[in-house]
């Protein structure tokens, strides 16, 4: 597929090519930015200039014609929080060969996918913090952020086309609907406690990580690696986004929600079976089992009530199990790749996948 980038009528999200920068996105997007990332960015030193375009990039397209959407689209530009997708696509788009303007545009795709699921994910959880600022359903409403994100999941796809890769195309929509079908293959099994480890793994690789390995994998094949390298980077991928999620679920039960900076404890008040319940359930027995089930099945569960399980998760090691957990998918995934990459590649992967496993936020 041929595609002309210069055409601005096909392609009106690309004008930052041409036209001068929007420097009022910049100030807004550069400011969110700097307060959402920490270590984590010493890890992208190698690919500054990249994440710079990405910068660009992203501030033209959270802008729009209409005045209230683009309110909304600045606001929701603070939902890009470490950039961490983006990041991963330059780093492996460098190590497999070289990163290229469609690496970008592919890091933008991706970014942008993700937060158009969190602002639909604020929706169905009923959170109302995000990035230490109400969610956009809470600033607005339901219906306008269920259209938002509507609005940059339609964004991120057309810019995707104008990457011209059919394998991209299929292999990122394919990861939109997996990511659906995980969000409703957990909605149907809220309040469960027949959900064990094993389907609550399947979820969290739908909803989460099959956008990690997608994009994981698109940024090595986009470099010029060989199959052996894009698989290996694509069960990098999953692994990786697996063990974020699994920290997540951690951190919804024992973060500080001043530092994670997004509604906690919205896990069991939805009754989601997360890792560190499921572990809890199997441990408890009797009255302390049944009330914990009780809890997890009210949808008006209190704090204080969710502090008196963090307790049990604590009493019964909950969490450290989790963690060990997340450690081994990806200690697992990163075994190939040491073979595959010079050591000093090796070395930045794992220290991206050190900060997923060590994040408090
Ligand atoms: C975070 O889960 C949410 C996701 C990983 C995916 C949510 C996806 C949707 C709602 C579908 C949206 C689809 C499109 C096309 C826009 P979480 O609630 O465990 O994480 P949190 O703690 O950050 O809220
Ligand atoms: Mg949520």
């Amino acid at each position: 597929m041929r595609v002309d980038l210069k055409d601005p009528h096909r392609y009106p999200l690309l004008r930052f090519r041409t036209v001068s920068f929007n420097h009022k996105s910049l100030c807004h997007w550069d400011f969110w930015r700097m307060s959402t990332t920490g270590e984590i960015e010493q890890s992208y030193r190698g690919v500054q200039t990249h994440m710079e375009a990405l910068d660009r990039l992203m501030g033209e397209i959270l802008s729009a014609d209409v005045g209230c959407v683009d309110d909304m689209l600045k606001y929701a530009g603070r939902y890009s929080g470490k950039r961490l997708r983006p990041a991963l696509v330059f780093i492996i788009g460098d190590m497999c060969g070289e990163t290229t303007d469609k690496h970008v545009r592919l890091g933008a795709v991706v970014e942008l996918i993700h937060m158009a699921t969190l602002v639909h994910d604020d929706v169905l959880d009923r959170a109302t913090i995000r990035r230490n600022h109400d969610s956009v359903n809470i600033r607005w409403n339901n219906k306008d952020a269920i259209l938002l994100g509507d609005i940059m999941f339609a964004r991120a796809i057309r810019l995707l086309v104008t990457i011209g890769n059919m394998r991209a195309l299929d292999l990122l929509t394919g990861a939109v609907s997996t990511i659906c079908e995980g969000e409703i293959q957990q909605n149907q099994l809220s309040g469960d406690f027949s959900v064990d480890f094993v389907t609550y793994k399947q979820i969290i690789e739908r909803k989460t990580a099959s956008l990690y390995a997608a994009g994981c994998e698109l940024a090595a094949l986009l470099g010029g690696a060989n199959e052996k390298l894009v698989t290996a980077f694509s069960n990098f991928g999953m692994s990786l986004g697996t063990a974020f999620q699994v920290i997540d679920d951690c951190l919804d039960l024992t973060g500080d929600e001043n530092v994670v900076g997004k509604s906690l404890g919205t896990d069991i008040k939805n009754g989601k079976m997360t890792l560190p319940l499921i572990h809890l359930l199997a441990e408890l027995t009797g009255a302390e089992k049944t009330q914990v089930e009780e809890l997890i099945q009210r949808d008006n569960c209190t704090n204080e009530e969710v502090k008196e399980i963090r307790v049990l998760l604590a009493d019964h090691g909950s969490i450290d199990h989790s963690l060990s957990l997340a450690r081994g998918y990806v200690q697992e995934s990163l075994s190939p790749l040491r073979d595959l990459l010079p050591a000093r590649d090796f070395a930045v992967v794992e220290e991206i996948a050190g900060f997923v496993l060590e994040r408090r936020l």
